[in-house]
């Protein structure tokens, strides 16, 4: 006969909980749901008993206990049991008409991922912000609409680090070599953009130590390729699908490129955007970290600038209400 010592931790880690059906209770380590009978029962009933509540008897066959590789001994029987409550704690193996409490588990689902759909919206590990799981595989499909791709927006990810990951996937799939990123640690304002339509995120624990995991918000924006404007010595450009309305969920780059040592004088001509939420950034640089300015409302027109060099881009970003003419510029090199 062996008992197993753990149980007796079991036993005072156990505490009453939301995670559980009616008479069960959920053991942190194991991320399972345990319960044992009021009643004696035999192997086989036992086996039905647990099977009523919802749940199954918990074996050692089933790896619950695996890697006590000398049991079930047969010379104390072929069935694996609960042993008691009082002062022996633990499994052991019995004859199979011996009478015993019946010890049960439920695996409970602890995840709260899913399909999420259309322009927006959030996503979080279980409990966020208190502490998540052991063992979760919890998977998280965001799917935009065709011919848009997602921004996701990580403010804060607290997980085991190298343990427990959160993972992004642009299909669905979870295998090592189709994964993107595996984040975990301590990390703040992690931003990634999808290619595609699709977007996974798969928060992956191990079963010890936990954290308060993360928080995301993701939005979507049209796929757009960038426009470059570099014919000879002047050209024009316009907001998508000017003079008509641009669409929702722009987000339109362009560059402008002339010869070195010329430099390019932007004009704007035309220029009507639904305030604040619909924009044009103008950038003195192919390199969009810091803007010269933006403009966005009924009252940008006319307007003029100067580069200082002979390169320009813009980025013209519309939101998902409110559709306008939107704006027209030439430019020339000077
Ligand atoms: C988006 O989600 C809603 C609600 O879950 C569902 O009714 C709809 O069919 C989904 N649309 C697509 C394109 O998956
Ligand atoms: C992902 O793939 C699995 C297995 O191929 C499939 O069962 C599941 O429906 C797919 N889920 C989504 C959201 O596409
Ligand atoms: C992560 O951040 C929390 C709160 O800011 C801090 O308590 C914890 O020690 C940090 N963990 C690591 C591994 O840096
Ligand atoms: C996304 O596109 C970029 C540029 O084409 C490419 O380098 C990258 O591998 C793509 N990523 C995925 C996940 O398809
Ligand atoms: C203009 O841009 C296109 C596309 O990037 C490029 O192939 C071409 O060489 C450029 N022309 C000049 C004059 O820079
Ligand atoms: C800049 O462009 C505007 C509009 O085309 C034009 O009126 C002005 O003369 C240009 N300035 C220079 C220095 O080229
Ligand atoms: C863009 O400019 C910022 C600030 O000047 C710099 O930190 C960053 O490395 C630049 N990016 C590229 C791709 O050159």
């Amino acid at each position: 006969m062996i008992l197993f010592f753990i149980f007796l931790l079991f036993l005072s880690a156990i505490s009453p909980d939301n995670e559980c059906p009616y008479r069960y209770r959920f053991y942190a380590d194991t991320a399972i749901c345990y319960h044992l009978s009021d009643d004696l029962y035999d192997f086989d009933g036992a086996v039905r008993y647990c099977e009523g509540t919802g749940g199954k008897l918990v074996s050692l066959i089933q790896g619950e206990r695996a890697g006590i590789a000398s049991e079930p001994n047969p010379t104390n029987g072929d069935c694996v049991t609960f042993k008691g409550v009082a002062s022996n704690f633990g499994l052991q193996t019995t004859q199979c008409y011996q009478q015993q409490y019946a010890f049960c588990k439920i695996v409970p689902d602890l995840c709260n991922g899913g399909i999420q759909n259309g322009t927006f919206g959030s996503i979080q590990s279980p409990q966020y912000p208190n502490q998540y799981y052991n063992k979760l595989m919890c998977l998280y499909y965001i799917y935009a609409p065709q011919g848009f791709r997602v921004n996701i927006y990580f403010p804060q990810i607290q997980t085991e680090k190298n343990y427990d990951f959160v993972e992004i996937y642009e299909k669905n799939s979870t295998l090592y070599p189709d994964r993107i990123v595996g984040l975990s640690g301590n990390l703040t304002d992690y931003t990634y953009q999808s290619n595609g339509s699709f977007l996974l995120v798969v928060f992956r624990t191990n079963y010890v130590i936990t954290d308060i995991g993360f928080y995301a918000t993701w939005n979507v924006e049209r796929i757009q390729p960038l426009i470059i404007s570099n014919t000879t010595n002047s050209g024009e450009l316009t907001s998508p699908n000017y003079p008509e309305d641009y669409d929702t969920f722009d987000k339109q780059l362009y560059y402008i490129q002339v010869a070195e040592g010329g430099r390019i004088n932007v004009t704007i001509d035309d220029f009507l955007t639904q305030e604040t939420f619909d924009y044009l950034d103008i950038f003195d640089s192919f390199n969009q970290s810091s803007k010269v300015v933006r403009l966005s409302g009924n009252s940008v027109a006319p307007w003029s600038w100067f580069s200082t060099s002979n390169v320009v881009s813009l980025k013209f970003v519309s939101d998902g209400s409110y559709q306008y003419k939107g704006w027209h510029l030439t430019w020339n090199m000077i």
